[in-house]
């Protein structure tokens, strides 16, 4: 019998340890072509080694991408196009959580630039290629409290800086971007849908509690300790997303841990937000003008 996912590249970001390294292994098991994407080649070579292991399956290509960087997510679209003729589904993947304000090498708060601007800019870039494979699909993955997108606190400029906050406004500026991109690339046979995978304590990130404002520090270690999400299981989401039938095009949806449709922040409906954050993320990747000079 035919493997489902056979034939299909599928790119996973940061899926070189915790959920990412789940989904690749899943979607490997169904027979896809994988490219994961981390920031160290050895770390990451070990790791695709794990998930030929673990799959059975040989085709896992390491690409080293920082997403803290723009030149670098550029990097790895052109490589992208130079490895593959196409690309089935896009798992933006990556996410982190920053304990203190800082801005990357592009002058962009960190959370922003890494949780929402790097999946913007990298399923941006890699548009036409996913339309070429068209039906093609992009699952953006979530953190676990969303809520109201501040346009004044877009890139935590306000001075009351905690690091979990930042990290859950960039997520929910990231579901508002995900709808947007949803309805812009209706049409276009390629789905945008937004995975919750659910709060895992094995994974590396949110190890630091630094991170969360004080009141909070003791209730989330006890949080931490009853949390019995494995990465593995925490990877569902993406990979029904990635692979289902069920889901074929389906898209400006969100779904929660167990890979069921949940329902949006109403802030994702503000047509203000949604273009406020579209316009900023094209002039922060100067991609407008990249466009006009074409
Ligand atoms: N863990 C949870 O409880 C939880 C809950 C809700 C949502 N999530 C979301 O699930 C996703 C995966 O989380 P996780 O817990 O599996 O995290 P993790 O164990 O820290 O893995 C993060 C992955 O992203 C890569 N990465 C991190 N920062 C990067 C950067 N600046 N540039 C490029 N790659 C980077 C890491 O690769 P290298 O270190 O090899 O570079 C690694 O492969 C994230 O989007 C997270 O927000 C997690």
């Amino acid at each position: 019998m035919t493997a489902p996912m056979q034939g299909k590249v599928v790119l996973v970001t940061g899926g070189t340890s915790g959920i990412g390294q789940e989904t690749a292994i899943g979607l490997a098991k169904l027979g896809a072509q994988i490219i994961i994407t981390g920031r160290n080649r050895e770390r990451g070579e070990i790791a695709a080694k794990e998930i030929q292991a673990a799959s059975g399956n040989p085709q896992v290509h390491l690409m080293i991408a920082d997403m803290t960087s723009q030149a670098s997510i550029r990097q790895l679209a052109d490589e992208v196009y130079a490895c593959y003729s196409r690309l089935d589904v896009l798992v933006n993947n990556v996410g982190m959580v920053v304990p203190t304000r800082q801005l990357t090498v592009d002058g962009v708060e960190l959370n922003f630039a890494v949780n929402h601007l790097s999946a913007w800019l990298l399923t941006t870039l890699l548009q036409p290629l996913l339309e070429d494979s068209a039906p093609a699909r992009v699952i953006n993955v979530t953190g676990g409290i969303v809520g109201k997108v501040d346009l004044e606190n877009l890139q935590a400029e306000k001075s009351n800086y905690v690091g979990f906050m930042a990290y859950s406004h960039s997520k929910s500026i990231l579901m508002a971007a995900s709808y947007e991109m949803a309805q812009r690339l209706s049409g276009k046979g390629i789905s945008v849908n937004v995975a919750y995978p659910g709060g895992v304590n094995t994974t590396n990130m949110g190890r630091q509690p630094s991170t969360l404002p004080i009141w909070m520090r003791p209730l989330m270690s006890v949080v931490r300790r009853t949390l019995n999400t494995t990465a593995e299981k925490a990877a569902r989401s993406s990979i029904y997303l990635a692979s289902s039938p069920e889901v074929e095009g389906v898209t400006g949806q969100y779904f929660n841990t167990n890979s069921k449709l949940a329902k949006w922040n109403p802030t994702v409906f503000d047509d203000h937000i949604r273009e406020t954050v579209w316009a900023l993320s094209e002039a922060l990747t100067q991609l407008e003008q990249q466009t006009a000079a074409a």
